[in-house]
């Protein structure tokens, strides 16, 4: 079981700091956050598990706001989200830019959570699996590689898949890529239990309930009491 904070633009170095002077992981389940950029460092030297929440193709080079698995490894982080559908909306990530990133990171030795995840749109019209398909087709089988489903409709909306259409987006994405898939998109203490029990549920990626401590720990500890 794998739960991982996704804090998107939420905490600073001092919030960071002030979050792992007060967090304890339960036995268990393996915790990891990801914070902004800027707070990596912080999050790093308070003893976290440390993911950054993208990483860049190339070692170095001219592309001005971007940040490389090398200097990521540099700094102590263990890996990287990539293809979050935040970036993908909001930054115009593509699926070819996502295999790239994923591809880089692995090779140069990051762990990486790669999201995948159909609009509600595209489940509408009945297009969840084809999305699911040329998303995850573009990715390697890579003991680091760990899937995200986060259905677009899920996240931030409080819409969270129901356990058993988790459970089929999940065997879905496995049936394509050897790889664990962890589910996010409005993961809560309330419901994370029952996600969790599914038996190809991996972990979580939270974003909103990650930022609070006790919300957070308790959608640790939902974790570490499956048996999935
Ligand atoms: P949410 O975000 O838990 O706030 O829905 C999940 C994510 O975007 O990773």
């Amino acid at each position: 079981m794998l739960i991982a904070g996704n804090w998107k633009m939420f905490k600073g170095p001092a919030a960071t700091r002030a979050f792992a002077a007060a967090f304890e992981p339960p036995a268990g389940v393996e915790v990891v956050v990801a914070p902004p950029f800027v707070s990596l460092a912080a999050a790093v030297e308070s003893g976290l598990t440390t993911f950054a929440q993208n990483v860049h193709w190339e070692p170095e080079g001219a592309y001005t706001g971007e940040i490389s698995a090398p200097m990521l490894l540099g700094l102590g982080v263990a890996g990287s989200l990539v293809g979050h559908s935040e970036r993908r909306q909001y930054f115009g990530e593509s699926d070819e830019g996502v295999a790239r990133r994923a591809k880089a990171a692995l090779a140069a030795g990051l762990r990486v959570i790669a999201c995948v995840g159909e609009t509600l749109a595209e489940r509408e019209a009945g297009k969840t699996e084809q999305v699911l398909r040329r998303q995850v087709s573009v990715l390697e089988p890579n003991e680091r590689l760990v899937v995200a489903y986060e259905p677009v409709w899920a996240i931030g909306t409080g819409l969270t898949a129901t356990p058993e259409t988790a459970q089929e987006a999940h065997a879905f994405v496995k049936s394509l890529l050897d790889a664990p898939v962890i589910y996010g998109g409005s993961v809560k203490p309330d419901n994370a239990a029952a996600l969790m029990a599914q038996p190809d549920v991996d972990g979580a990626l939270v974003g909103g309930a990650s930022l609070d401590i006790e919300s957070f720990a308790s959608i640790c500890t939902a974790a570490a009491r499956s048996h999935s």
